[in-house]
């Protein structure tokens, strides 16, 4: 791996080999010190050059997130909407709106607009959005409510520690394909309207006609089913599998 040694100002991949080293000699206590975060992002929120409302565009409006994320489930990265999108309808739709200015002059002059960007994982973890969007893992997961914020901050913390706790309980965030972008909805919590959901039958389910479940229980029955149907296995003690 000769480009590790090529950041000079970035130590982190010396100390994943470091981390490396000692779990081969054994050294665990090293590995837990390093996976204990050392800092969170947590309500990062940025002022924007446009007060754009998610509350509004997603959530009133409800232009499913991928109209203007369209690589998320594509690309590796997911992508923000160009000046043209928003033209569509502003070219209508509160035209003359002073809180719009900043958008007509990226339009016009084809620069777009510059926004702050908020999460960012390190050069040094791999991540890609569109495999966890096609295995059926929400955004709320990693995002939070977008849907509910008028301006929006970094909801959950992204660290080490929060990608491998799912990834060693998958089945706590697996959810319908059509269901991703689709921030408010849980799993349904009776039995029968469960299993159809999943066209199947309560008893091949392990559970009885009838049952009301609580709402963990059926997100749990939910995602082994599809854990199982969608063979989902997530890196966890892999370490290559996020740090290539
Ligand atoms: C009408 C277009 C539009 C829709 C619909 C939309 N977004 Fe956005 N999104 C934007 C724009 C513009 C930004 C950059 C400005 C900002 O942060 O508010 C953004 C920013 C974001 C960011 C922060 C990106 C960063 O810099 O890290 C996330 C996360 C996000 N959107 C998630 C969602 C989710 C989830 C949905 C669906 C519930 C959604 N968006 C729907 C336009 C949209
Ligand atoms: C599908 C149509 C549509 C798209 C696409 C769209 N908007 Fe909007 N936007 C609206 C509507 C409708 C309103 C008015 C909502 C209201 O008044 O309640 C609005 C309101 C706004 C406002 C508030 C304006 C004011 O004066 O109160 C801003 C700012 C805004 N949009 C920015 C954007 C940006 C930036 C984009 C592109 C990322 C975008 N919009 C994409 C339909 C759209
Ligand atoms: C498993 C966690 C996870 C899920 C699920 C997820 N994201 Fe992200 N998102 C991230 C991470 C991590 C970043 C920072 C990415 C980076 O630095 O490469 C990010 C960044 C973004 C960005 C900023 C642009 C970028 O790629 O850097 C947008 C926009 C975004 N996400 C939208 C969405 C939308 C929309 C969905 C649902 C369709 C979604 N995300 C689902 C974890 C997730
Ligand atoms: C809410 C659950 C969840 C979270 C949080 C999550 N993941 Fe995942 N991840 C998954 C699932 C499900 C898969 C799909 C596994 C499969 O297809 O077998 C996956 C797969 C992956 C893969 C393998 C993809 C490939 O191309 O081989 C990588 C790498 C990965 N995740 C990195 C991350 C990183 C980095 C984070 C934290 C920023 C993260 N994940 C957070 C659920 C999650
Ligand atoms: C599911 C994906 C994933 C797996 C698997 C994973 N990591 Fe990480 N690791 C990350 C992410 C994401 C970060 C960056 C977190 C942040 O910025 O807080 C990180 C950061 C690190 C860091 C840097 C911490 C610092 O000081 O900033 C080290 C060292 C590390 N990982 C070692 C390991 C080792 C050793 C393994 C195997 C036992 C491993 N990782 C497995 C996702 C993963």
């Amino acid at each position: 791996m000769p480009q590790i040694f090529q950041r000079g100002a970035n130590l982190v991949p010396l100390k994943i080999l470091l981390v490396l080293g000692a779990l081969a000699t054994g050294a665990v206590g090293a590995v837990w010190y390093y996976f204990t975060p050392e800092y969170t992002k947590v309500g990062y929120q940025p002022s924007q050059p446009i007060p754009f409302s998610h509350k509004v565009h997603a959530g009133q409006l409800n232009i499913d997130c991928r109209f203007c994320h369209s690589f998320a489930d594509s690309g590796a990265h997911s992508n923000l909407p160009s000046t043209q999108l928003c033209m569509g309808c502003h070219t209508q739709v509160q035209k003359d709106s002073p809180k719009l200015e900043p958008l007509r002059q990226g339009w016009a002059s084809g620069k777009g607009v510059p926004w702050v960007q908020i999460h960012k994982t390190p050069d040094h973890a791999y991540f890609n959005h569109s495999v966890h969007i096609n295995r059926g893992v929400s955004c709320v997961e990693c995002h939070g409510r977008v849907d509910q914020m008028d301006v929006v901050y970094q909801a959950k913390s992204l660290t080490m520690n929060f990608c491998l706790e799912c990834h060693r309980a998958p089945e706590n965030a697996l959810r319908p394909l059509d269901k991703v972008t689709d921030l408010g909805w849980k799993a349904p919590t009776q039995a029968d309207e469960l299993a159809s959901l999943l066209g199947t039958t309560p008893d091949k389910l392990k559970l009885k006609a009838g049952d009301q479940l609580t709402p963990g229980k059926a997100q749990k029955v939910m995602g082994e089913h599809f854990k199982v149907q969608r063979g989902v296995l997530p890196p966890d003690s892999n370490c290559a599998g996020c740090h290539r």
